[in-house]
């Protein structure tokens, strides 16, 4: 059974066949691979190496609280209606970027800013107002700069919008999930119909340059019919990019997701059914498919960078500007600069201690080995383009692509049989078929997961 897209082809068949567990390739080597080993000190003399490249900078800031637990969230939150929280967390991150910022060359031009959660837009407006202040007197903000922040939609009004618009974000996301009003109930997150519509006026009138929404397919009690109507809904409220998230079900990591009626999930089938009608319905309405879960117009700057090979994974997902290095802030947040990631505590007592103690409060990382650097340049080529020139990686990295990958090329075979992706003497392409299944295409090539991938979500 094969349906025809613009450019991704659903192949049942094919999902079915390789339906592995894979990294999402966020980074490569994966998140799952940073260790304590990796100190403070490590991360340091990583800076002052990535001084001495002198590239731009991406900078990300986490926001951990939450006011109240959605039931289907994996990411690192802190639940709490006590807003005084936020203060010390606050103190902590100033501090943080203050002490950091020292050790990085001030030449250097900041041409991405990320505010993430958790919930940036928990934070009271005179709280984003002098972190601005803080990022802005520590670091030299390009004045073309994606300024981008995710906001829960229940938590802001018109003037909440327009000050974030005000002080400088041009570019927003946030989350609807499902507009059907069970399975919001079942997931604890109630957001009227009407309430979404209003943000997004607002958002428009505000100007941004760009807004992106979250949705997230396998929640209790979505059908095909259900979530048809979830992505209608959506359409017409004309964003330009949409991330569909297949639901990441780990109540043995993720507590709170024990609140969900596991009989109310969707069952595999079904699951493939609403990602097949998703990319159907998406694509039909001009939203190109970027890669994984992202989609976006044919003018967004996403769409626009894969073109140019501009694009590239981090751990926020798809992003332009592939020749920053991403410097993160607060608890839990990822680093990752050319050869080496670390990761802050999670924790915030252990983030604070450090944070008060003046070191930089690294609680893992990675450095990467040369082997590391060619098989990432590899791998993110075909995650981001689909499409990979082994005249680039030879000349980037000194080797000869056929000698130094004999073994991945072998492997590569049967998914070349299978109609996954074509091998020709100069370039590897990934067919519109093997697009869906990009991951298990990377995966060849990744030394660090293939022999532990039960750590992983499935490919789809
Ligand atoms: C930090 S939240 C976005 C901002 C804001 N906190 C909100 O919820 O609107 C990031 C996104 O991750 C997605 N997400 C969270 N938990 C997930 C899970 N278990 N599986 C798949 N996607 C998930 C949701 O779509 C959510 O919008
Ligand atoms: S989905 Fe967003 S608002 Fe809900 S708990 Fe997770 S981070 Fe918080």
């Amino acid at each position: 059974m094969v349906f025809l897209l613009p450019n991704v082809k659903f192949n049942l068949e094919l999902i079915q066949k390789y339906d592995t567990r894979a990294p999402r390739y966020t980074s490569y080597p994966p998140a799952t691979e940073l260790h304590e080993l990796f100190t403070a000190n490590d991360f340091r003399l990583a800076i002052a190496n990535s001084n001495q490249r002198q590239s731009p900078l991406s900078l990300y800031f986490h926001i951990p609280f939450c006011e109240s637990a959605c039931y289907f969230c994996g990411c690192n939150t802190v639940i709490t209606k006590n807003k005084n929280i936020a203060k010390p967390y606050l103190e902590r991150l100033e501090r943080e970027i203050q002490n950091t910022s020292a050790l990085i060359d001030p030449n250097r031009k900041v041409l991405q800013v990320h505010w993430g959660g958790g919930t940036p837009n928990y934070l009271e407006l005179p709280q984003i107002e002098s972190l601005w202040k803080t990022i802005r007197r520590y670091f030299q903000i390009d004045s073309q700069a994606e300024i981008s922040i995710e906001i829960n939609p229940s938590y802001v009004n018109q003037e909440y919008i327009q000050f974030l618009r005000d002080i400088g974000f041009n570019r927003i996301s946030f989350g609807i999930q499902d507009f059907n009003p069970e399975v919001q109930a079942a997931v604890n997150r109630i957001q009227p119909e009407r309430m979404l519509y209003n943000v997004m006026d607002w958002i428009k009138e505000a100007k941004f340059h760009s807004v992106n929404v979250d949705l997230i397919y396998g929640l209790p009690y979505q059908n095909i019919d259900t979530f048809r109507e979830t992505l209608h809904k959506t359409i017409a409220l004309d964003p330009n990019r949409i991330v569909v998230f297949n639901f990441a079900y780990v109540p043995w990591l993720k507590p709170v997701q024990k609140m969900i009626p596991q009989a109310a999930l969707p069952g595999a089938q079904a699951k493939l059914d609403i990602l097949k009608m998703t990319i159907e319905e998406l694509t039909d309405h001009e939203y190109l498919f970027i890669g994984m879960d992202h989609f976006a117009k044919r003018d967004d700057e996403l769409a626009i960078a894969q073109s140019d090979s501009s694009l590239k994974r981090n751990f926020q997902g798809y992003t332009t500007h592939a020749e920053t290095e991403l410097f993160g802030f607060g608890s839990t947040s990822i680093s990752m600069l050319e050869d080496a990631y670390a990761q802050n505590h999670k924790e915030l007592k252990e983030y604070y201690q450090a944070v008060d103690q003046g070191v930089l409060p690294t609680h893992k990382g990675i450095k990467l080995t040369q082997d590391d650097i060619i098989r990432r340049d590899v791998i993110m080529g075909i995650m981001s383009h689909f499409q990979l020139s082994k005249t680039d990686i030879e000349q980037e990295h000194k080797i000869n692509f056929d000698q130094f990958f004999s073994s991945e090329l072998e492997d590569l075979k049967p998914l070349e049989n299978d109609g996954l992706v074509r091998l020709s003497k100069n370039e590897i392409t990934i067919t519109d078929t093997g697009r869906l299944l990009v991951r298990n295409i990377a995966l060849v090539f990744d030394t660090h997961t293939r022999n532990r991938s039960a750590h992983f979500s499935r490919s789809i």
